[in-house]
């Protein structure tokens, strides 16, 4: 990589800027001044410094969205030898962790980061983002159900906050629902179910904010688009990247 494009994508000068520096006799290389314009550099050995501080690149983070199937425990190691998502995203970063928790028996999207901040806020109930559910339960729920899902459970002493929750299909037997919550409480779909008398059979997670499963395989994963990594930055209250 040349010398000015490492400086500027450092973030210590626009590219020309940078000329000037290295012209100057600012910038040092493995300790030598350099004033070559044109210098090329090994960005992962050489050592950069400006004014005799050294310099390096931002690092680049990586974002992951991974359709996590039923039976995987969502750590990244596992003291009982149980299958985890980290069996899943081999070659990964170190570093990357499951944003907030999925049981191990349900399926969809998971997203994956070693960014902290953009972590914490997904997973912190007040920045309100959007977990949908794709939840199937046993049996037909009532209008009134649905409301009293909606308008919030007690669960632990404390009541869940507002909920959106759409019949998508009913029979006798069963209910098929999206449920769209901000929070992230523990085994929090299957409780609320449990609590208005619908046992959840089987749940899915297909979006995070602006962030859809879409058509990722199960068991696959992908990285985040450009799109919906500045949407999801959006919406968090983030600067784009
Ligand atoms: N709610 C649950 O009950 N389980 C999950 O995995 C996610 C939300």
């Amino acid at each position: 990589m040349r010398l000015n494009r490492f400086l500027a994508r450092a973030g210590a000068a626009s590219r020309r800027g940078a000329d000037a520096l290295i012209e100057a006799g600012r910038v040092r290389l493995n300790g030598e001044a350099v004033t070559q314009l044109g210098t090329t550099i090994d960005p992962d050995s050489d050592v950069v410094e400006l004014d005799g501080v050294a310099v390096t690149l931002p690092q680049s983070l990586t974002y992951i969205a991974l359709n996590k199937p039923p039976g995987y425990v969502v750590t990244m190691s596992d003291p009982h030898a149980r299958r985890t998502v980290a069996d899943l995203v081999n070659g990964v970063p170190p570093g990357v962790v499951p944003v907030g928790r999925l049981d191990a028996g349900t399926e969809g999207l998971l997203i994956l980061t070693d960014d902290g901040e953009l972590a914490h806020r997904i997973a912190h109930p007040s920045y309100e983002i959007d977990k949908v559910y794709e939840v199937q339960a046993k049996g037909t729920l009532s209008e009134e159900e649905r409301l009293r899902l909606e308008a919030g459970l007690m669960l632990d002493g404390r009541i869940t906050s507002p909920a959106a929750v759409r019949v998508v299909s009913s029979t006798a037997r069963t209910t098929i629902a999206e449920m769209t919550i901000h929070e992230g409480r523990k085994r929090q779909v299957r409780r609320m179910f449990e609590l208005v008398g619908h046992p959840v059979t089987g749940l899915r997670r297909t979006r995070v904010g602006p962030v859809e499963l879409g058509d990722v395989p199960l068991g696959q994963w992908r990285y985040l688009t450009n799109d919906q990594l500045r949407a999801l930055r959006e919406a968090l209250g983030m600067s784009p990247k």
